[in-house]
C-alpha cells in the first residue's frame, strides 16, 4: 500500500501521454505554448508502463490516462492494452475532449478501456467554438455517441464560466440525463496559463442555478473522489460537482500525477516534481521505486486554491495540459 506523509492512501495514477492538444480551451491553453517538449524528450510506452508497474504492484488499482489530449498520441490502443493485459481487473479510464472518439473508441474498448470522462462546456455551437476557439461540437457530440455506443462508461466534465457558459448548466445537465450519465460541474481553477479575463463559478453558485428548476439533496463525496454528489428529487438523477476552493477537497486525495516526460507530480496546483526518466531509461526499477516514494512523502496537505485572490498574483503555475487537470 502506498501511503503519504500525511497518512493518506494513494491508488490512483493519472498518466499524462502528451501535452499537446487539438483545441486551445481559455482556461488551458488559450494559445499554443512557446515550445512544445522535444519529442526525443517524451517517454516511450514501454517506460512509462516501467514505471506504472512499480506503482501497481505497490498498491495503485486506479489509472486514468491524459494529456493534452491523449488521443492524439499515436497507437494509444496498445498502450491501453498493455496496462490492460498486466491487470485486467485495474479501474482504466481516459479524460478526453472527445474529438478523436469516432474514429478511435472501439478501439480503445477492444484493448480494454473501461471508461471516459468527456469535456463539454456547452452545447451551443458558437459558446463551444469561443471555449475551445475551434469549431468543435458536432464532432464532440458524434465522440460522445460512438463512445455509448461501443459500451465504454462515459461521465461528463463542465467548467461553468461567468459570462460564457454559465446560462447553460441546466441544458448539459439534461443533455446527460436523457442518455443516462453523470455530469460533473467543475470550478474553474485559476492558473497562469490561462486566459486571465475568465471567471470561473463557486461550487454555490452552480448549485443556485441547478436549484433554479430542481430541489437537490447533497450525498456527499464518493470515496476519495474530487467529487461531491448530489441527487434531484424530482427524478432521482445524480451530477457531482468538483469543488477544489473548499477547505476540505483534499483531506482524501488519493492521487498522483506522472507527466509524459516523466516528471512524478504529488499536487496538481504546485510547481514541484520529481523525475523517473533516468531510472526508467536505464531500467532502473528500485531507483522508479524510491522516487515515488520520495514524491509521497512530499505530498504537500491541500492545494492553495482555496485562498485564491483575483489580485493576487501567486496563483498556480502549473499548466493543466501538462498535468492532465
Ligand atoms: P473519476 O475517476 O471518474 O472520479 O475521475 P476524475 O474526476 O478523477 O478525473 P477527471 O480527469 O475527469 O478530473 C475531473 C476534474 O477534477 C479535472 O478538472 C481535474 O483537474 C479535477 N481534479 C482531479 N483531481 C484533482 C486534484 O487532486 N486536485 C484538484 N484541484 N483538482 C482535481
Ligand atoms: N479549471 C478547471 N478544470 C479544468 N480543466 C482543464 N483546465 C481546467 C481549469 N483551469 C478540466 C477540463 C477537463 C479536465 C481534465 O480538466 O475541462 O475535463
Ligand atoms: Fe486541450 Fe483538454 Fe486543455 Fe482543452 S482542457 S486545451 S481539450 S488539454
Amino acid at each position: 500500500m502506498l501511503i503519504d506523509g500525511h497518512g493518506r492512501t494513494v491508488n490512483y495514477l493519472r498518466v499524462s501521454v502528451t501535452e499537446r492538444c487539438n483545441f486551445r480551451c481559455q482556461y488551458c491553453m488559450p494559445e499554443k505554448p512557446f515550445s512544445w517538449v522535444p519529442k526525443e524528450n517524451l517517454l516511450s510506452f514501454e517506460e512509462l508502463f516501467l514505471f506504472m508497474k512499480v506503482a501497481m504492484d505497490e498498491g495503485v488499482n486506479k489509472i486514468r490516462i491524459t494529456g493534452g489530449e491523449p488521443l492524439l498520441r499515436e497507437d494509444l490502443d496498445s498502450f491501453v492494452k498493455m496496462i490492460h493485459d498486466y491487470k485486467p481487473d485495474i479501474d482504466l479510464a481516459l479524460t478526453t475532449n472527445a474529438y478523436l472518439l469516432p474514429q478511435t473508441a472501439q478501439k480503445l474498448k477492444d484493448a480494454g478501456l473501461k471508461r471516459l470522462n468527456i469535456s463539454l462546456d456547452s452545447l451551443k455551437p458558437e459558446v463551444a467554438h469561443k471555449i475551445a476557439q475551434k469549431d468543435v461540437l458536432a464532432q464532440v457530440l458524434k465522440g460522445i455517441d460512438k463512445a455509448l455506443e461501443v459500451g465504454l462508461g462515459v461521465k461528463i466534465n463542465m467548467v461553468p464560466l461567468k459570462g460564457i457558459n454559465d446560462e447553460e448548466i441546466i441544458d448539459v445537465m439534461e443533455y446527460c440525463m436523457q442518455r443516462g450519465i453523470k455530469v460533473r460541474f467543475i470550478e474553474y481553477m485559476e492558473n497562469r496559463h490561462a486566459n486571465v479575463e475568465l471567471r470561473g463559478m463557486h461550487g454555490k453558485e452552480i448549485l443556485a442555478k441547478v436549484k433554479e428548476k430542481y430541489t437537490i439533496h447533497a450525498l456527499g463525496r464518493e470515496g476519495a473522489s474530487p467529487s461531491f454528489n448530489y441527487k434531484i428529487e424530482e427524478n432521482g438523477y445524480e451530477f457531482g460537482l468538483i469543488d477544489p476552493h473548499k477547505h476540505d477537497f483534499c483531506e482524501n486525495c488519493n492521487r498522483i500525477r506522472l507527466t509524459a516526460e516523466g516528471n512524478l507530480i504529488p499536487c496538481l496546483y504546485f510547481d514541484e516534481a520529481l523525475s523517473i526518466a533516468k531510472s526508467v531509461k536505464e531500467g532502473d526499477i528500485q531507483g522508479a521505486a524510491d522516487v515515488l516514494a520520495q514524491v509521497l512523502k512530499d505530498k504537500p496537505k491541500e492545494n492553495r486554491w482555496n485562498e485564491f485572490d483575483p489580485k493576487d498574483e501567486d496563483i498556480s503555475a502549473r499548466a493543466f495540459y501538462e498535468t492532465g487537470g
